[in-house]
Order: C-alpha cells, then sequence, then structure tokens
C-alpha cells in the first residue's frame, strides 16, 4: 500500500462544536439559543435534547486528556454565542468566558493548539427574533460578540474561524426547515441567510484585526464537489446552481469579495453598493469541512430546482450518505487551482455508523477506520500533488448532539455512554492516533 508521510508540521486532531457536546444549558447564566427552541418544539428526530449531551462542560478535563492521549496537537472547539452574551447584545456574562479561558489553558497544558470557531450554529434566540440571519441587523451583533471574545483569549488562542458551515445553516436552517430555527423561506431566504453571514463575518474579521495582531483568522466552510446525476443539460444546469448555492456563496465571498456572477440576479434586492468588499477579505487559512460528494438532479419543486440523484456510489455511512474519499482529492486540486494555493486544513471529515457494543466491551468501528484511511489517503495525494494542507481533524472526537437527529447518529472517535456518560475509545480513535503518533500513513 502507497505510504504517505505528512509534514512534520501537521496538525492532527479532533472538531467538536459547543451545543452539540457542552450540556449545561442553564449553567452560569447561559442564554437560550435557537437550538433550544427547535429541540423544545419537538423537532428533533429521536426526542432528545441537548440538556447534558456530552457533559463536556463538566468533564472537559477528561476530554483534554482523550486528546492529549491520542496524540493530537490540535483541536477545534467552539464557542457558545449565548453563554458570552445571553441575549445576543449587551452586558458580557464574564462567567460564560471563564469556561473557556478555562479549556484554553487546559489545551495548552497539554500541548494541543486551541482552534476557535466563533460560531457553530448555537444563535442566541432573541437575536433570531429580530430577523436572525436574514437581515442586517446582526453585523454588528456578532462583531461585537467576536470582539469580546477575542479580547479575553486572543492572548493564548492563534487560531480564529468566524463561521461554521454558512451554506448549512442558511439551506437547512431558512431553507428547507430542516435545522433551526426551522424556517421554509426557499431560494431568497437561503441566499439572504449566506449573505448576511458573510457580511457579519467580514465585520467581524476587522473588528478583531483592529484590537489584536498575530493571529491566524479564517473561517471554515462545508465544500462539496457537485456533480450532475447524467449529461442530460438540464442535470449539468442544476448541478452548476448548486455548485453556485453550496459552494461558491461562501467561497467566493471571503476569497474574492464577490457575488457568484450566477446568483447576482437572485441577490440584487438584498445586496448593497459596498457589500462586496466588507464580505472578502485576505484569510490567512481556510477550514474545510469534507463528508461526500453531491450529485444533483434538476427537480422542480425544491429551492434552485435542485435535488439529490442517484450518486452511483457502493459504500454509505449510516447517515445514508456516499463514501467518496476522492472527493476530498478533487476538492483540494480545485481550491488549489482556483483560489491560490492558500493554507488549508481539514476541518471536518468522519462518519456515522451504527456502531455496537462488543462483548469484550470495546467498539471495533472497522467501516469509520476504512473511511479515515481511506479519505487520509486523498489527503496525502493531495499533498503530493502541491496541495497547501496544514492539518486533518476528524469529525468528532466524541459521539455526540447530531442536531435534527439527536442522540441518535454516532459520529465520535470516542464512544459515549448517555446514560453513564462513560468515554469509551473506539477502534478508529487508535488508527488516528497511531497515525498522528507517526506522522504517515
Ligand atoms: C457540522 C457538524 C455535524 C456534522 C455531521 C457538519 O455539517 O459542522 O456539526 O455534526 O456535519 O452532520
Amino acid at each position: 500500500m502507497t505510504q504517505f508521510v505528512f509534514p512534520r508540521d501537521f496538525l492532527w486532531g479532533a472538531s467538536t462544536s459547543s451545543y452539540q457536546i457542552e450540556g449545561a444549558l442553564q449553567a452560569d447564566g447561559r442564554g437560550d439559543c435557537v437550538w433550544d427552541t427547535f429541540a423544545a418544539a419537538g423537532r428533533i428526530a429521536d426526542g432528545s435534547t441537548a440538556k447534558t449531551a456530552c457533559d463536556h462542560f463538566h468533564r472537559w478535563p477528561e476530554d483534554i486528556a482523550l486528546l492529549k492521549a491520542a496524540g493530537f496537537n490540535a483541536y477545534r472547539f467552539s464557542i457558545a454565542w449565548p453563554r458570552v452574551l445571553p441575549t445576543g447584545t449587551g452586558a458580557v456574562n464574564a462567567k460564560g468566558l471563564d469556561f473557556y479561558d478555562r479549556l484554553v489553558d487546559g489545551l495548552l497544558t497539554a500541548g494541543i493548539r486551541p482552534m476557535a470557531c466563533l460560531y457553530h450554529w448555537d444563535l442566541p434566540q432573541p437575536l433570531e427574533d429580530r430577523g436572525g440571519w436574514q437581515g442586517r441587523e446582526i453585523i454588528q451583533p456578532f462583531a461585537d460578540y467576536a470582539a469580546v471574545v477575542a479580547a479575553r483569549l486572543a492572548d493564548r488562542v492563534k487560531d480564529w474561524m468566524m463561521l461554521n458551515e454558512p451554506n448549512v445553516v442558511a439551506i437547512f436552517g431558512y431553507g428547507v426547515g430542516d435545522h433551526a430555527p426551522g424556517l421554509k423561506l426557499g431560494e431568497v431566504g437561503i441566499l439572504k441567510a449566506l449573505h448576511h453571514q458573510n457580511l457579519a463575518q467580514g465585520a467581524a474579521f476587522r473588528a478583531i484585526a483592529a484590537a489584536h495582531s498575530g493571529l491566524r483568522l479564517g473561517t471554515v466552510i462545508n465544500l462539496e464537489p457537485c456533480l450532475a446525476e447524467s449529461d442530460d443539460p438540464l442535470d449539468v444546469a442544476a448541478a452548476a446552481r448548486w455548485d453556485a448555492v453550496w459552494n461558491r456563496v461562501a467561497l467566493d465571498g471571503v476569497l474574492r469579495g464577490m457575488i457568484p456572477p450566477l446568483l447576482a440576479e437572485k441577490m440584487a434586492d438584498f445586496v448593497r453598493p459596498g457589500d462586496e468588499e466588507l464580505i472578502g477579505y485576505p484569510i490567512d487559512l481556510l477550514g474545510i469541512n469534507y463528508y461526500s460528494k453531491m450529485t444533483m438532479k434538476h427537480e422542480t419543486g425544491h429551492p434552485f430546482d435542485v435535488w439529490w440523484g442517484d450518486a452511483h456510489c457502493q459504500r454509505w455511512t449510516g447517515m445514508g450518505w456516499p463514501v467518496q474519499p476522492d472527493g476530498l482529492y478533487d476538492l483540494l486540486m480545485e481550491l488549489k487551482r482556483d483560489y491560490g494555493n492558500l493554507p488549508v486544513y481539514i476541518a471536518e471529515n468522519g462518519a456515522a455508523y451504527d456502531d455496537e457494543v462488543a462483548a469484550d466491551g470495546q467498539i471495533h468501528d472497522a467501516e469509520r477506520v476504512a473511511f479515515f484511511k481511506d479519505h487520509l489517503a486523498a489527503v496525502g495525494r493531495a499533498l503530493a500533488d502541491g496541495c497547501n494542507v496544514k492539518g486533518y481533524l476528524c469529525w468528532s472526537l466524541l459521539d455526540n448532539f447530531e442536531w435534527a437527529f439527536g442522540l441518535a447518529k454516532r459520529f465520535g472517535i470516542v464512544r459515549v455512554d448517555y446514560e453513564t456518560l462513560q468515554r469509551t475509545p473506539k477502534d478508529s480513535y487508535r488508527f488516528l492516533s497511531t497515525v498522528a503518533k507517526q506522522g504517515r500513513l
């Protein structure tokens, strides 16, 4: 088998997000977010909530120990806006920031580089009540929040991600309603949510940069190559539209300071002069979340007349997502070709499977191991072909609250028993640990 040797300074680690692991939703003055409201409305498939989740809020020392024992040198986590500013704006809740202070100190003591993401979907409910990502009123609050968090942590946290997956928030939260806040606003709702996230992000970059130097500022986008299901020109056009919506609004927004031409007309009503300058920013690094390619077909009745087509794939995850590691290689090569060879790191990549606890008490998650092996090989190939990949952070350290699926879907390399909260490293944890420690595959 091909051996890939990764650069010596390569980052190896795992990602998580605040809402999915922390629990302690009432602790220390935290306010409500849109996912609390969504869960209370009965919108989570298995009826669970994130009330306890992994109880990371209390068990973070154990979780840092897991990262350290794996030999990881990086960890991406997110900060809960409603812990810091319980109503989204106004008085800072110092106790909410104290939690991240402890976490960051713990990571640094363990020799792990903290990579902080400011927004992984837990929007304070009062801001949603004022229009959320549908309006411009959110731009300044987000920039203010970013400045508050950086003021507290930027002496120790050097890597900052503004957003996580603005495309997923826009499409599932505001377009089709499967995610909080559960709105079905269709095309315009999707594009507005994307544009206002781009604007808020642009303002946040500038707010942080104005007060601090020597930081690496970036963002995280879910990027997936969009293919047409067939060579029918209708399907080909549908895939191009979906590529514009899914990948390009976020990508071209930050990297080129532009609205994709294919969508300019649909966005003309709410894009104002000067917006394009504000959404562009010379970022220091880009986080990529990759799960699969997208195979699209033309079908009316959906936003942009696009629907999921047959992926012509033999391997599927427990989410029903196709396993297509070559898409990660293609994506990295395309980024290098189209956007310059800027530093990127894989900020999420992973799979849910129906894990079982074996008679020996262990989780022999061979499919997840194979998933990681194949995707790491894709990264290795891209590195060999000149891509500027700086790190690989799996999704996720722990089984966690998988949004609208609740606790039913397990993405962790460490199993969490939701009764006892006991953590059990899976075979995939040991696999990634070996690769990280040896620096080769
Ligand atoms: C998100 C994670 C999520 C994962 C699996 C990504 O879209 O950033 O929060 O758990 O995918 O669905």
